[in-house]
């Protein structure tokens, strides 16, 4: 069945003269008619309260929003990922990231089989191997303690973990080192290990095909390191070196034997692996309970997604608040702020779920978009954004939807910092939604010509998320919430949310050109002149 675009929906074109009421109105006003708004326009779920108050919307916009998501079957595509359809057509896949955790005992169909024994029976290879480590039971080749662990692996296979590790540190064995090697550059890997004794560290290659250049590359370095530290004794390799891969076939050939091989499936995305064994890392860092903690609060979010009216449903509003602002307003980007310093790498995190997920130009039957898809997310942790890109967000001359992130209590408190903290977001989402007139500017006896300067005009967007302190459970909550306002998004945008063609280009000429850099002999080059002429430069600085 050929899907509807999203601007031939009666919700759409109800919006968009709505749209043009609603742009003129502020956010003062609309605070000033409603006292009740801002406890009024809130929902809350698996341990997170959502205020959406300070967004330009009324009871109207969000009856057509959800009426929007209605008409685009978000029920029917929340019940098909759910039920294990291959809603990522172009992959013919399945989509179950919410199987990885699922409790024991449930039931999820991938083609006739119940998939979440094996995600439990993983999940429990992953705890003992863990709790080996952890307690130096399994130690390395020489008999010594792990006591360093070096994830190797890019895009989902690192950004999950390191975001993970962060997030979760304060709960970490600190007797550990965890570092985290993605990039290619040879500095990633060089760094990654300077200070450290091949004999005490262990490798996690993490790679669902486990031919991603970058990582195979990486990973036949930390090969040859480790192996220079044993004399070049391959048997050690057993002991150092273990794998999270679906591609069996690919570990045993790079020389880990699979039993030190920890699986997923085809059905999991790599931007939605950080609960799979891809979270192996997450796992030694903080050991299985909390690991299992984390999976408990993914799960909370997912019955809520699964279950929840969507005008309180808090991944549906958000998703749904994306749309509005990116395809009326015209919003490009959206700033995702953590005032949670355990949360710096969740930004970067979220850049890969949310643009690979999105970032899309044609519908699911390949037809062009005329319409506008994914924004740009980016972010940093509060207060250090407010130093930095804020202003822009203050008074420059685009809108850019916020969503705050914050805490109640802080894991590390420390006098009055949390307070001083917790003030900077409120005050924040205050000045953005309601500015400060000239009429104000003035009053405060600031000469005319600097009035203009310092004016406010507010009306700019934002959301609220409040939890109690960052455990485990809440960044479960947390992943989930975003994974689901993406596919809400997708629903409505009718893309499949789950592919990534738009990385293979890149690719595919990256493996043309290395050749065309290292052959000894001059190549003959049949680029644009542009890319020609770089290559013969970086040539003749080699000196060939
Ligand atoms: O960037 C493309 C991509 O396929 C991502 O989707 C994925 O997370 C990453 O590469 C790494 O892939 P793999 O885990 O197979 O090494």
């Amino acid at each position: 069945m050929q899907p509807t675009p999203p601007i031939d929906r009666p919700a759409w074109k109800a919006l968009q003269p709505h749209y043009q009421r609603i742009r003129e109105v502020h956010l003062r006003d609309l605070f000033a008619a409603d006292p009740t708004r801002g406890e009024r326009l809130t929902a809350e779920a698996a341990g997170l309260y959502l205020d959406y108050s300070k967004n330009r919307v009324n009871d109207e916009t969000l009856r057509l929003l959800v009426q929007l998501a209605e008409e685009s079957g978000l029920r029917s595509g929340i019940d098909a990922m759910f039920r294990g359809e291959k809603i990522n057509v172009t992959e013919s896949r399945a989509v179950l990231h919410v199987a990885l955790r699922a409790p024991r005992g449930a039931s999820i169909l991938v083609d006739g089989q119940n998939v979440v024994p094996e995600v439990h029976a993983v999940l429990d290879k992953m705890a003992d191997f863990c709790n080996r480590v952890r307690s130096a039971e399994w130690k390395g080749y020489t008999g010594k303690r792990i006591r360093n662990v070096i994830n190797v692996g890019i895009g989902g296979s690192d950004l999950g973990p390191v975001m993970a590790y962060e997030a979760l540190k304060h709960y970490s064995d600190r007797s550990m080192t965890f570092r985290f090697v993605s990039n290619v550059d040879d500095t990633d890997f060089a760094e990654a290990v300077h200070d450290l004794d091949p004999l005490e560290t262990l490798f996690i290659i993490s790679s669902k095909t486990f031919t991603t250049l970058e990582t195979m590359t990486n990973a036949r370095t930390a090969r040859a390191w480790s192996l220079k530290g044993f004399g070049g004794d391959e048997n050690a390799v057993a002991k150092h070196f273990v794998a999270v891969s679906t591609n069996a076939k690919e570990v045993a050939k790079f020389g880990i034997d699979t039993a030190n091989m920890f699986g997923f499936w085809d059905w999991v995305g790599g931007r939605y692996s950080m609960d799979s064994a891809i979270g192996l890392s997450t796992m030694l860092a903080a050991g299985p309970e909390n690991f299992r903690a984390m999976l408990d609060g993914f799960h909370r979010m997912d019955e809520h997604f699964r279950t929840a009216p969507f005008d309180r449903n808090l991944p549906a509003l958000m998703g749904l608040l994306t749309v509005w602002y990116t395809d009326f307003f015209g919003s490009q980007t959206v700033a995702v702020l953590p005032y949670e310093q355990y949360l710096k790498r969740f930004p970067a995190y979220l850049q890969q779920l949310t643009m690979e997920s999105n970032g899309k130009h044609v519908m699911l039957d390949g037809r062009r978009v005329d319409y506008d898809t994914g924004p740009i997310y980016f972010g940093e942790p509060g207060t250090n954004g407010q130093h930095s890109f804020y202003q822009l967000i203050h008074q420059g001359t685009r809108l850019i939807p916020c969503d705050f992130i914050a805490f109640k209590h802080s894991l590390n408190p420390i006098g009055r910092h949390h307070d001083i903290l917790i003030a900077n977001v409120f005050a924040q989402t205050e000045a953005l939604a309601f500015g400060k007139s000239a009429e104000q500017v003035k009053a405060e006896g600031t000469p005319d010509w600097l009035v203009p300067h310092r004016e406010f005009d507010g009306n700019r967007p934002s959301n609220t998320v409040l939890a109690d302190r960052l455990t485990p459970a809440a960044l479960g909550s947390l992943v989930a919430l975003y994974e689901h306002s993406v596919f809400t998004q997708g629903v409505i945008w009718q893309i499949d949310s789950f592919d990534q063609w738009g990385v293979e280009l890149g690719k595919v000429l990256a493996q043309r050109i290395i050749p065309e850099l290292e052959n000894k002999t001059e190549p003959q080059l049949g680029h644009d002149s542009s890319t020609n002429a770089l290559i013969r430069r970086y040539r003749k600085a080699k000196g060939i």
